[in-house]
């Protein structure tokens, strides 16, 4: 199946970008791994007539929204993002003319508001934003903005809360959460560092405060990826989806890397740390797509101009 989806890959032109919580044996096939912002960056510097996003939905958009002239496919339509989900269009215009009339009525200045979304957005949410930002970049762009703005930030509330620490803002922040990433037990975490003395603590900023409280390393994936094979430390507990832990082992042979596990409600869910979304990427998915070239991202255009000027700023602010 690798072999003849490579020789598709050669016949059509076409590169194929995963995401690090895709499954190892996607990762192998990639000519692209990374974090959302790696892929978004490497998607517009590529010439190829078909790109595949092996990821999740608001991936493949995004990239059809960078490169509209290409075609973009995606394995499997239906891999959407707990995340993504948790923020629908209409309820943050909702939320953001709600502010603009509470400022107001507070006499505070024009009843202005900054709209800072997450890459974990559909591209409609993106339309109503003015900068995107991904974990690798929030502080920095955050950091860019002017000191007075009043700022909205969704969807994740745990990177909001956590880029509001670390910046000293007070973004008025949206209640959404990754169903993966807020799931992490802390009594689980606390055993494995006792059971583990000096082992280094890894955290994705979408995991709750109590975690990152724990944790010696907050990063995107790609930031903690580049610290395990940086770092003299041998053994570490990771905090996030356990994709990560097959390009940390093939970076690192030699290191030894511990998944924290979630909390387990009885009857509630599984007790992996796996993103479901992201295991819909399957080696006979990618075959069909590039085969049939369906399934295709379409990004109705009005919507897409929108999102382009948000994701843009990212870029240019990062
Ligand atoms: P990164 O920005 O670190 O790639 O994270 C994306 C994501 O979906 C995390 O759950
Ligand atoms: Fe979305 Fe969470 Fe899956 Fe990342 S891990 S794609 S945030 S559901």
């Amino acid at each position: 199946m690798k072999e003849k989806i490579r020789a598709l890959c050669k016949e059509k032109n076409a590169v194929i970008f995963a995401h690090y919580y895709t499954r190892p044996e996607i990762q192998e096939i990639a000519d692209f791994i990374g974090d959302s912002l790696a892929l978004a960056q490497q998607a517009t510097r590529v010439h190829a007539d078909i790109l595949v996003m092996c990821g999740v939905h608001f991936m493949g958009e995004t990239m059809k929204i960078l490169c509209p002239d290409k075609k973009v496919l995606i394995p499997d339509m239906n891999a959407g993002c707990s995340l993504a989900d948790s923020c629908k269009a209409e309820d943050l215009k909702q939320f953001i003319e709600q502010h603009k009339i509470n400022s107001l009525s507070c006499g505070e200045g024009r009843g202005e508001v900054l709209v800072v979304s997450y890459v974990n957005t559909s591209a409609d949410v993106k339309a109503l934003t003015d900068v995107v930002v991904t974990s690798s970049n929030a502080k920095k762009i955050v950091d860019q903005l002017p000191k007075d703005a009043k700022i909205i930030f969704g969807p994740d509330h745990n990177l909001g809360s956590y880029i509001n620490s670390v910046t000293g803002r007070h973004m008025l922040l949206w209640n959404g959460a990754c169903h993966v990433h807020s799931r992490f037990s802390l009594e689980a975490l606390l055993q494995l560092k006792a059971e583990n003395p000096g082992v280094e603590v890894l955290a994705h900023p979408e995991c709750k405060a109590p975690i990152l409280a724990q944790s010696d390393v907050i990063g995107s994936t790609k930031a903690l990826l580049e610290h395990t094979i940086q770092s003299s430390a041998k053994r570490f507990i990771i905090a996030t989806e356990s994709g990560i832990l097959f390009e940390m082992q093939r970076a690192c042979p030699d290191k030894e890397f511990i998944p924290v596990p979630p909390e387990v409600t009885e009857g509630v869910g599984c007790s992996c740390n796996e993103c479901e979304y992201m295991r819909m990427n399957t080696l006979e998915k990618v075959y069909a797509c590039l085969k049939n070239e369906s399934p295709e991202m379409i990004v109705p255009k009005e919507t897409a101009e929108k999102a382009l000027s948000s994701i843009q700023r990212m870029l240019e602010m990062s």
